[in-house]
């Protein structure tokens, strides 16, 4: 149950019974400090001012209206008007009874779902994925999980770019590279990163290459079958290179989920049709442009959004537009989020405002920016390898699992190879995933292995040794954790902190949903794996009087599968044992 919005529900309606006018909000939140209790009501000053009354008089004729409430132990008027509520140990309780009892730890599927579209990862296949692809493909993916558990219909699309100039020269090399026979270009493209650094190289220096490339992408642009072939052969390796890194970072995305930049190509002449049939467009120096007023450059110069080059050439934005038609008119989306860069910020809002002034997008349709910063190196400079090269996400994601490995088996040297090998894997991959979910997306982060690898603080590791940590309790036991039995009673205040922040699993969740922060939840499920520890210093378990033990390992069960469930939204892993 969602704790703060049933107590929201109960003070609204105590503050209407004491006069106020219908709908002025509770503002029920929880409490910052523990002498303030669990929540919070802060709606009554507000209230009170709208009525022209005493504030705490206001307050004393909310407390009387809810009478003696079932969830409350204690609500008491404090400070000019604030309502601070203790919850009833037993009431709490019963919450964690439910969700424990539920497979879904309480938390009930959207009866009114939306069909959200999410936008994520989208590198461009020229290149191979690199580091600056990392925080993307990992916080949609996280979204999506996220919202799917919620009940909503997820439509994940990976908008990748695979057309344009770029293409030319790569195409371009490719036949020099078959011209030279054997298995040149095979083994070239083996290593995309340095084909397509041979193809720059080739562009900028080889006499005449540059015109070959620019004729390529014409050639390719009308169809023509071998570019096309060869673009395919081309687009086909990169993907493959894309697909093995989700697989090894355990991303949802697959082939079903591609709608690559080219897949629109046939609808981008309708586009410019369509801006111009409204009026639109207005050429500016042979370039097809649309101005609008909520755009503005230096000096308050109107800003163009250009649409098609004076060559007759599309970009991005086209691209951009008539992909949001299709999300709109064919995938249905109530909701499209975009998780992309920061520095992409003016082109979504321009697309925005666009897309919607021309009825692309359904005015209710909700286009979100879930921006992200740019991930740092320890020399507070963008993230590069140590000899200064793009970090590639296949050579980051194998280091980090090397690093685990010798991580864990320093601590652990008596487990066998092969479970040393697992556990380095699942922490490895997950710490690297981790140390980006928990850091707010809106910032640059330092990637630090050793920050990222550590067992103290809000780290992978430390989630996951705090998860496999709990579940001993029950192998040392060797219990069944589905023969527990009576009623979870909750005396010591150890357990009773650990049972709020366990019913609060849900507020967390949906403020996830509705805000597109991961970090919420990291910093919940911490601080729940913190109180955990607190707890178990606190309250014997298996040495505890029979009814006191049961309830107890209630209190544990339920913190790993609040654990478990949490990580898994965020695509992480959990190990039992490590
Ligand atoms: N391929 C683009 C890039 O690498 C990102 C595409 C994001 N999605 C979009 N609909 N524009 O910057």
């Amino acid at each position: 149950m969602h704790i703060q919005a049933f107590l929201d529900a109960q003070f609204s309606a105590a503050l209407a019974a004491a006069g106020a006018p219908a709908g002025t909000p509770a503002a029920v939140r929880p409490s910052a400090k523990r002498e303030f209790g669990d929540y919070q009501a802060n709606g009554v000053m507000g209230a009170a001012k709208a009525l022209k009354l005493n504030p705490r008089e206001l307050a004393q004729k909310v407390v009387e209206a809810l009478g003696q409430p079932g969830f409350a132990e204690k609500v008491e008027i404090a400070g000019p008007g604030f309502i601070n509520v203790h919850l009833k140990p037993e009431w709490l309780a019963a919450q964690a009874e439910a969700a424990l009892a539920d497979a879904r730890l309480g938390i009930a599927a959207a009866s009114e779902p939306q069909t959200i579209v999410v936008d994520y990862s989208s590198p461009n296949l020229a290149k191979e994925m690199h580091v600056g692809h990392l925080r993307g493909t990992i916080i949609g993916d996280s979204l999506v999980r996220v919202l799917d558990f919620l009940g909503h219909k997820l439509v994940r699309q990976n908008h990748v770019g695979d057309w344009g100039t770029q293409f030319g020269m790569l195409i371009a090399y490719m036949k020099r590279l078959q011209a030279q026979g054997g298995d040149a270009l095979s083994m070239e493209l083996s290593n995309l990163e340095v084909f397509y650094r041979e193809a720059k190289k080739a562009f900028d220096e080889l006499p005449g290459f540059a015109d070959t490339a620019r004729e390529y992408v014409v050639k390719l642009q009308s169809g023509d079958a071998e570019c096309l072939h060869l673009w395919q052969q081309f687009i086909e390796v990169s993907l493959s290179h894309c697909e093995e890194v989700y697989q090894e970072l355990g991303i949802l995305l697959t082939r079903e989920d591609l709608m690559a930049e080219s897949a629109y190509n046939d609808d981008l002449d309708n586009v410019i049709v369509d801006l111009e049939k409204q009026h639109l467009l207005t050429v500016d120096q042979g370039a097809r442009c649309v101005f609008l007023d909520e755009f503005k450059g230096k000096d308050d110069a109107p800003l163009p959004i250009i649409v098609q080059k004076s060559d007759g050439g599309y970009l991005y934005m086209t691209t951009d537009l008539a992909a949001l038609r299709y999300r709109n008119n064919q995938l249905h989306a109530d909701r499209v989020l975009y998780v992309i860069d920061v520095r992409q910020g003016l082109h979504l809002q321009q697309l925005y405002t666009l897309g919607h002034k021309a009825g692309f997008a359904r005015p209710e349709m909700k286009l979100e920016h879930v921006s992200y910063g740019t991930v740092m190196g320890t020399d507070g400079k963008p993230f590069k390898t140590r000899s200064g090269g793009t970090a590639k996400l296949a050579d980051l994601i194998a280091e980090g699992e090397k690093r685990a490995y010798e991580v864990v088996k320093a601590k652990n040297p008596e487990l066998p190879e092969d479970e040393l090998r697992e556990i380095g894997r699942v922490v490895g991959v997950s710490a690297v995933k981790y140390a980006d979910l928990s850091k707010s997306r809106t910032s640059d982060y330092i990637f630090s292995w050793d920050q990222m690898l550590a067992f103290e603080g809000n780290t992978a590791p430390y989630m996951l040794y705090a998860y496999s940590r709990v579940m001993s309790v029950f192998r040392r036991a060797g219990l069944d954790e589905s023969a527990l039995s009576g009623e979870m009673r909750l005396s010591e205040p150890a357990e009773r902190y650990l049972a709020l922040k366990l019913v609060q699993f849900e507020e967390v969740v949906r403020s996830v949903a509705a805000e597109c922060y991961p970090h919420y939840l990291c910093a919940y499920l911490f601080e729940l794996a913190g109180l955990f520890m607190s707890f178990y210093e606190a309250c014997p378990i298996l040495n505890a009087e029979e009814a006191v033990k049961q309830s107890r390992l209630k209190l544990a069960l339920l913190t790993a599968k609040t654990l478990k469930q949490g990580l898994a939204l965020l695509g992480i892993e959990t190990l039992e044992r490590m």
